[in-house]
């Protein structure tokens, strides 16, 4: 599964899913820019994790929903080293709320961050990709944008039209060479999910057939996978990974 020199951007790579991926994606040769927000400390705490393992990388702090931010941003990453090819959409924020008691402001958040930051950065690598003729995106989206949960009326939104971003820009893309993949996790251990109360994680764990909450490695092994060789005739494709939670 070698990714030899790819360079490689992870939105959200300072903690979670994120961070596992960054690690992941490093450990195969990429050299990683780790995108974050607020949390400077944790990201440079993924960076430190990738160098005590051999790997390199860089923090990269922008706003996945503004645009211009993360045009400059991604034009930073190939005035740097040349290029851009591995991109992975994994910001987001989850706001749960039932409609009844959702504000409008709810919903603008989510589908900034987790919709348009995904089209944000998608737009931005595209242009470079097309230019090298290769290049792998990938979608973090979530189980719930297929199968839908009560009190998630806004993100399992945001999430549902990753995957309509992920299946068009496949089309759009593939003869340049550039693969368009979702992996829509189910229930993992992040900080997304820490205030969940003990007796909602064990309804969950008694709903999810492998009995387990997933762990952001889980999620990363997938992804790097699809970064891979291995994954060199698959597009378009949304890989469910959260241990038969949605089939
Ligand atoms: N955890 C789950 O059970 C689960 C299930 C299904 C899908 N997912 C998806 O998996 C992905 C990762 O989830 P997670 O649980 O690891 O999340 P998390 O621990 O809450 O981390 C969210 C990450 O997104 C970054 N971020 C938030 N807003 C941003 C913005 N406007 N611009 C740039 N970066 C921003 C945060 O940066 P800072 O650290 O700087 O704040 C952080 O790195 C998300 O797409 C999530 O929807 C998670």
């Amino acid at each position: 599964m070698k990714i030899e020199k790819r360079i490689a951007l992870v939105t959200g790579g300072s903690r979670g899913i994120g961070r596992a991926i960054a690690v992941r994606l490093s450990g195969t040769g990429a050299y990683v820019f780790i995108g974050y927000i607020d949390n400077r400390k944790a990201a440079s705490e993924t960076l430190r994790i990738i160098r005590n393992k051999g790997g390199n990388g860089e923090i990269c702090r922008f706003d996945v929903s503004n645009f211009e931010a993360t045009q400059e941003a991604i034009k930073n990453i190939v005035e740097k080293k040349g290029r851009i090819d591995i991109l992975v959409n994994n910001a987001a924020v989850s706001i749960s709320s039932i409609i009844l008691r959702a504000k409008e402001n709810d919903w603008d958040t989510t589908i900034n961050i987790n919709l348009k930051g995904t089209f944000n950065c998608c737009k931005s690598v595209s242009k470079y990709m097309v230019k090298q003729r290769w290049g792998r995106i990938v979608n973090i989206s979530s189980v719930v944008a297929e199968g839908g949960n009560a009190g998630q009326v806004c993100y399992s939104a945001s999430k549902a039209g990753v995957l309509g971003v992920t299946k068009s820009l496949a089309k759009e893309l593939g003869a340049r060479n550039i693969c368009v993949n979702a992996v829509a996790p189910g229930f993992i251990e992040t900080d997304m999910t820490a205030s969940l109360p003990g007796k909602s994680k064990e309804k969950i764990i008694d709903s999810i057939p492998l009995s387990r909450i997933g762990t952001p490695y889980d999620i990363a092994g997938v992804v790097a996978f699809l970064v891979s060789r291995d994954a060199d005739y698959i597009t378009g494709q949304i890989i469910n990974v959260c241990g038969g939670l949605y089939i």
